[in-house]
């Protein structure tokens, strides 16, 4: 694997392999059989963030220290490109720098495609951290390592993604992951919040959230994007936290088993109650520790893996 992109047409064993990597990593890193790997020692990863984050980028940067990596973090506010560098520019300036990966947040969707062939010739790695509307790879296979820990394989089962999926990058990558792994994914949203060609996914749709819940595996809440909504928001933020919050009232209506996600940073109130962001059965926090594991995952079948079987 040369970049991580996308997850659409991602081969199942390949989602698998950096599955069951990440798994082995936590395994030994929690139980501290190792504290550091010395894998990437003398590789360089560059994270380069166009727009905010704490998840993503703070865990990009603690996978690659945790794999002896040199890992150096660019901003646009920080750098040149405050003073109307270009993309191309600035990914070729980090390339002849000695970058072996740059992991790039981009409000442009395909952003990290353009990336990857500016940077064909000098055979740098892309990591995709956010694209836009597009895709967030990372976050749906760190969703994946999670429903895998607390259900097991995941073919057949039943997962909803519920809210914004029109500005959600998170959606559309967790759509591709988790139907390729064999799961059953049903988006639930107002029509307003759909993408116009949602009819030609591999998804079931429903606009009511309760007739769902009973029968789910897995609950998956996205953040409403009011940065993404410059024409206004229909329904209101009261008319949508009532038709598609996971209230106290709704979580009871989730079979014992089922799980809830959300990829943070959450809006508590809107999109998911206080107390169940806080409850045992939402898996939050295991999102953001399986996010550190999944990338280092990631870095090592990027940087180190090909190196090991050639
Ligand atoms: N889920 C996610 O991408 O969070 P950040 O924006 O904090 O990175």
């Amino acid at each position: 694997m040369k970049h991580l992109l996308t997850t659409e047409g991602i081969d199942p064993a390949q989602a698998t392999a950096i599955l069951d990597t990440a798994a082995s990593l936590k395994q030994a890193l929690e139980g501290r059989e190792v504290r550091k790997l010395p894998t990437l020692r003398g590789r360089t990863v560059i994270t380069v963030f166009y727009e905010n984050s704490t998840r993503t980028r703070v865990s990009f940067e603690i996978a690659g220290k945790w794999m002896s990596a040199d890992v150096v973090n660019v901003s646009s506010s920080g750098s040149s490109v405050g003073k109307g560098e270009s993309l191309r520019d600035t990914a070729l300036t980090l390339a002849a720098a000695g970058a072996d990966c740059v992991i790039v947040r981009h409000p442009a969707s395909g952003a990290a495609h353009r990336l990857a062939g500016w940077l064909r010739e000098a055979g740098t790695s892309v990591v995709n951290a956010g694209d836009g509307m597009h895709e967030h790879p990372t976050q749906a296979l760190l969703d994946a390592a999670t429903l895998r820990e607390r259900l097991g394989e995941l073919r057949g089962r039943r997962i909803a993604i519920v809210g914004d999926v029109l500005h959600s990058r998170v959606a559309r990558s967790n759509v591709h992951l988790l139907t390729a792994l064999g799961a059953d994914v049903t988006l639930v949203a107002p029509p307003t919040l759909l993408p116009t060609g949602v009819a030609s996914w591999p998804v079931t749709v429903s606009h009511e959230l309760d007739a769902e819940l009973p029968s789910l595996d897995a609950v998956m809440l996205l953040r409403v994007q009011a940065e993404r909504m410059h024409g206004g928001f229909f329904p209101s933020a009261r008319e949508y936290s009532i038709a598609y919050g996971l209230s106290e009232r709704r979580l009871k209506l989730l079979p014992e088993h089922a799980v809830v996600l959300h990829p943070g940073p959450m809006l508590r109130g809107m999109e998911i109650a206080s107390a169940v962001a806080d409850s045992p059965r939402a898996a939050i926090t295991d999102q953001v520790r399986n996010g550190v594991h999944v990338r280092m995952a990631v870095l090592y079948h990027l940087l180190a893996h090909e190196e090991e079987t050639a």
